[in-house]
């Protein structure tokens, strides 16, 4: 079986961080668009994931047009889509919004399909602090959901177990708003069990890390600006896995893109 990532989209007001436009906001309709028709044409997954961060916040109202253009972009394709909400989502959209708006009961959930289990986690904020968690209800139902015999692949936006953000362009010297804060917890639930790929987007760039045997693979955004210039072109950057009962083929495409052959 197949599926694409499409994350880190950021529909919204083109504008710099520390001088340099580094997401391309303005290109980003129109490459989401280019992604849906590749996908109806020739890669044709079984589902796409939209990896969160679809806007730029501005306001609530802007917020809102522009999640819903999002939204009406990837009803073009022609198979499901599976939405992750992001931490630019969370700026000024409710969560009850989300909600109502992507038709869900609850922001985390999970799909079984032949042989795996897709499991969609929502990396939540907390206030005063702004720390970013799985809360109890979640991770007590993802201790449910991980005793099975299928093969588990897991997506989130943010990342589910810390990572080395050295020379990473938006996170360098705040590491820690990269990953759950709670990432011992969620180790604990998925120690000893089929996990076997995790996804997250957030950070805008490839990498990859092995926890405990586990893969983890970030992936670059859609619009990211790479090519270290105040302005530069888009990553163009969506990911592609392609799944059977032994191994896993992934390739994220665009500028610096990764190809990663995994055994599951
Ligand atoms: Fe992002
Ligand atoms: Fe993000």
């Amino acid at each position: 079986m197949k599926f694409a990532i499409v994350n880190d989209i950021h529909i919204g007001d083109y504008r710099p961080y520390k001088g340099i436009y580094r997401k391309n906001n303005l290109q980003a309709e129109k490459l989401l668009r280019n992604f849906v028709q590749k996908m109806n044409d020739s890669f044709m997954p079984d589902f796409v994931v939209q990896g969160g961060d679809m806007i730029e916040e501005a306001n609530l109202a802007a917020d809102k047009k522009n999640y819903k253009k999002g939204l009406a972009i990837l009803s073009k394709l022609n198979c499901p889509v599976y939405h992750l909400v992001g931490n630019h989502e969370l700026e000024y959209l409710s969560i009850k919004y989300l909600k109502e708006t992507l038709k869900y009961r609850k922001l985390y959930f999970n799909i079984d399909c032949k042989n795996f289990r897709f499991i969609f986690l929502f990396t939540k904020r907390f206030y005063p602090a702004r720390e970013t968690k799985l809360d109890s209800l979640q991770l007590n139902w993802l201790k449910k959901k991980v005793n099975t015999d299928k093969k588990i692949i897991i997506f989130s936006h943010h990342s589910l177990v810390p990572v080395n953000t050295r020379k990473n362009f938006w996170f360098s010297k705040r590491p820690d708003l990269t990953f759950i804060k709670n990432y011992r917890q969620f180790l604990k639930i998925i120690a000893g069990k089929n996990v076997k790929l995790v996804f997250n987007g957030h950070l805008h760039w490839n990498k990859k890390a092995v926890v405990n045997g586990v893969h983890y693979i970030t992936i670059q955004s859609l619009v990211e600006n790479t090519s270290g210039k105040i302005k530069g072109p888009s990553a163009n950057a969506f990911t592609l896995v392609s799944l059977n009962d032994n191994f896993s083929s992934i390739k994220t495409t665009g500028r610096d893109g990764k190809d990663y052959k995994i055994k599951i």
